[in-house]
Parts: C-alpha cells; structure tokens; sequence
C-alpha cells in the first residue's frame, strides 16, 4: 500500500491478502457465523473474499450514510433493507461485513438495526478501522470486533472506485 497526499491506495491483491489474515483471525477466534451480512456497498467485496475463506451464506443490507452531494446525513439512508434478510436472523450467528471503521455511524446504526431481529451472536469483522475519535459505537451485544488493517485518518482509495486500475495499481505499489 502506498501513501500519498493524504491518501491510501491498495491494490485488489493487498485486500485478498489482508482479508486471508482477518479471516484466520475469525476461524482462529471460534466465532463460526451461521451467515455473514455484507453491508453495500463497500461490504460487497471484502465479504465475497471472506466467503472464499469461511464459507457461508452473503446476505446484504445497502446503506448510504453520504448523499449524492457527498454530504453526511443524520442517520444513514437504507438503500435496500430486505425482510427476508431479517426472518433469516434470529437465533443466528451473523458476521456483519464493511470495508472500512470511519465514523462508525453507519455501523452503530445497522447493528443497532439488526440486533432487533435477535441474532443469537453477531460479530463485526472491517478490512480497515481508522484510528480516530469515533461518533458512533459499537453496542454492547456485539461480543467480537475483527479489524483487516488499523490507519491513520487518511481517505483510502479502494481499487473498486477507480476510474483506471492501472493508475491505481501504480500509485499502490510505490515504494515510499
Ligand atoms: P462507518 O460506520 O463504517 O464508520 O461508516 P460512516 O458512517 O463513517 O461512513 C461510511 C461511508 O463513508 C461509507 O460509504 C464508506 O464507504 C465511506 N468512507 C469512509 N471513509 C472512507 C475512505 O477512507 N475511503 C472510501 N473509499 N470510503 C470511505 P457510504 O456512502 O455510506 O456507502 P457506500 O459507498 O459503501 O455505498
Ligand atoms: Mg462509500
């Protein structure tokens, strides 16, 4: 990963690899999840990854805590939030999935949100948690908190937002 103005890049082969880790850290931990709820849409491939190492059902709830003006709202928008994904919780063990521990504004109010469905255990595991005050919290019934990578408050550039891979592969694979 490389470090420039502010700013993380990676490349698709970093996260595999930092996901491999975080994965071992969950099998190693004895939480096995029944189900593993990825939280759109930054979830979506950190939690596809994960389910090449831990192999259980995606669900997936889509949250925007940013509107289109890039402005943070109140609370974050449900974007799509599926009855069926929350008939299939209670009692289970769930593993909710993001790609990234900012405010944790979002992840406060979708665990928040779940947790009214009674899982029977439910654990968070993030590619990246930024170390900084947070604004939100992690309840208390979350009983495991998994974390790929720890950064510093810098904007990370994950390959899925770029606009052309090969810069971004250029750029994360600077040698600083
Ligand atoms: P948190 O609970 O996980 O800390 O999330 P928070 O409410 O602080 O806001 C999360 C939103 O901000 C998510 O996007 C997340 O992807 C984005 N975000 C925060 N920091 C970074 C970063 O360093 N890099 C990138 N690329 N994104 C970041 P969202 O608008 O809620 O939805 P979506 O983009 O996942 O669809
Ligand atoms: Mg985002």
């Amino acid at each position: 990963m490389h470090q420039e103005k502010d700013k993380y890049y990676l490349t698709y082969n970093q996260i595999h690899r930092i996901i491999k880790k975080l994965a071992g850290q969950i099998v190693d931990s004895g939480f096995e999840p029944d189900v593993i709820v990825a939280i759109g849409t930054g979830g979506f491939i950190p939690a596809r990854i994960i389910r090449t190492f831990i192999d259980r059902p995606i669900l997936t709830v889509g949250l925007q805590h940013y509107n289109k003006a890039n402005r943070p709202q109140d609370i974050p928008r449900k974007v799509q939030w599926i009855d069926e994904v929350e008939k299939k919780l209670p009692g289970k063990k769930v593993l909710l999935v993001d790609e990234v521990d900012d405010t944790r504004v979002t992840l406060q109010y979708c665990l928040t949100e779940l947790l009214r469905h009674r899982p029977g255990e439910m654990a968070v595991a993030v590619l990246h948690n930024k170390r900084k005050k947070k604004k939100g919290q992690i309840p208390p019934e979350i009983s495991r908190y998994f974390v790929g990578e720890e950064l510093e408050d810098r904007w990370i550039c994950y390959p899925w937002d770029a606009l052309d891979i090969d810069e971004q592969e250029i750029r994360a694979s600077q040698v600083h």
